[in-house]
């Protein structure tokens, strides 16, 4: 069995653990400064498993050298956000809480591939990026797959057709200016801008935009995380299967797009080198613009973090 670890124990790195578990594909290592929460989850999840039929292993632990000998780590650490904040809101304190789990993937596990899930995430996974010399390909955020879902969710529930005939694209930053193409938002094939009208479009992508704040809203002490824990399933099974799936994520862009060193929300095909290639799609003019509001806001954030 392959293993994964997921370090932050809360909402987002348990649930996550269930996914991964239910897929049976990889062990998993739940880590969590918190005295006993991993280990405490990680029991409670293994006692579903004769219900929910995995084979899987989850183990949780406070201490981090237990990430050793990982393929995959995904990092949900940090601090989440509260209504009225922004994500940007939490880029440095949560700076400083990732710091010192960079350290400890280069010497406990540096092959591995990381996803990095705390937020904001584009300008963290660029941190994590730069701060831990890895390699560009081996280091992704999680941000379209999420927006995707949200989006197709929508496309399906306005057209009362099914979700599995939906597929879509956000690129972009995981943030207010998240760049959705209508164009390659698509049922069985068909573009939406063929099936709904404007109006329509607009709303739904307003909604997707506003989906993570939606329920931020309601929950006020928590962000969404059965959908990111969804997206955060996908993107590690993606790559410990090998199965080189096309999924928008935060990628470290080296000259794709005409962007260096930054990372932002792109298509890409995903494998066992993590990011296999970045897919460079033809924008409109209209679309670039939204994309190179994205690299500004993400730009301008990272300048604060010392890297
Ligand atoms: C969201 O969009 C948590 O940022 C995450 O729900």
């Amino acid at each position: 069995m392959k293993k994964i670890s997921i370090i932050g124990a809360g909402n987002v790195g348990s649930t996550t653990a269930f996914y991964i578990a239910e897929k049976n594909f990889s062990d998993v290592m739940l880590i969590d400064i918190a005295e006993g929460r991993a280990k405490g989850k990680a029991l409670d999840l293994m006692e579903a498993a004769p219900v929910r039929n995995y084979d899987a292993k989850i183990d949780g632990s406070d201490n981090i050298e237990d990430i050793a000998g990982s393929d995959v780590v995904v990092i949900t650490a940090g601090h989440v956000r509260k209504p009225e904040m922004s994500r940007l809101d939490l880029l440095e304190v949560n700076a400083k809480v990732i710091e010192p789990i960079i350290q400890k993937i280069k010497q406990y596990t540096p092959n591995a591939i990381i996803i990095n899930i705390t937020e904001p995430v584009d300008a963290l996974t660029y941190y994590i990026w730069k701060k831990g010399g890895f390699e560009s390909k081996k280091i992704i955020g999680m941000t379209g797959v999420l927006d995707t879902t949200r989006l197709r969710e929508f496309i399906s529930k306005e057209l009362q057709v099914s979700t599995a005939d939906t597929t879509a694209l956000v690129i972009g930053g995981h943030h207010d200016y998240m760049a959705i193409l209508p164009r390659y938002a698509r049922v069985e094939g068909i573009p939406i801008t063929q099936l709904l009208p404007k109006e329509k479009i607009n709303k739904i992508i307003k909604h997707t935009r506003e989906a993570g704040t939606e329920i931020l809203s309601y929950l006020k002490t928590a962000t969404a995380h059965y959908a990111p824990a969804a997206a955060i399933a996908e993107m590690v099974e993606a790559i410990i299967k090998d199965t080189r799936s096309i999924l928008c994520v935060s990628a470290c862009l080296q000259g794709e797009y005409g962007i260096k060193n930054l990372c932002l929300g792109v298509p890409a095909i995903i494998g066992a080198n993590g990011v296999e290639k970045v897919i460079e799609l033809q924008l409109t003019i209209e679309e670039r613009q939204q994309f190179e509001e994205s690299e500004t806001v993400i730009r301008n954030a990272v300048e604060v973090l010392e890297v």
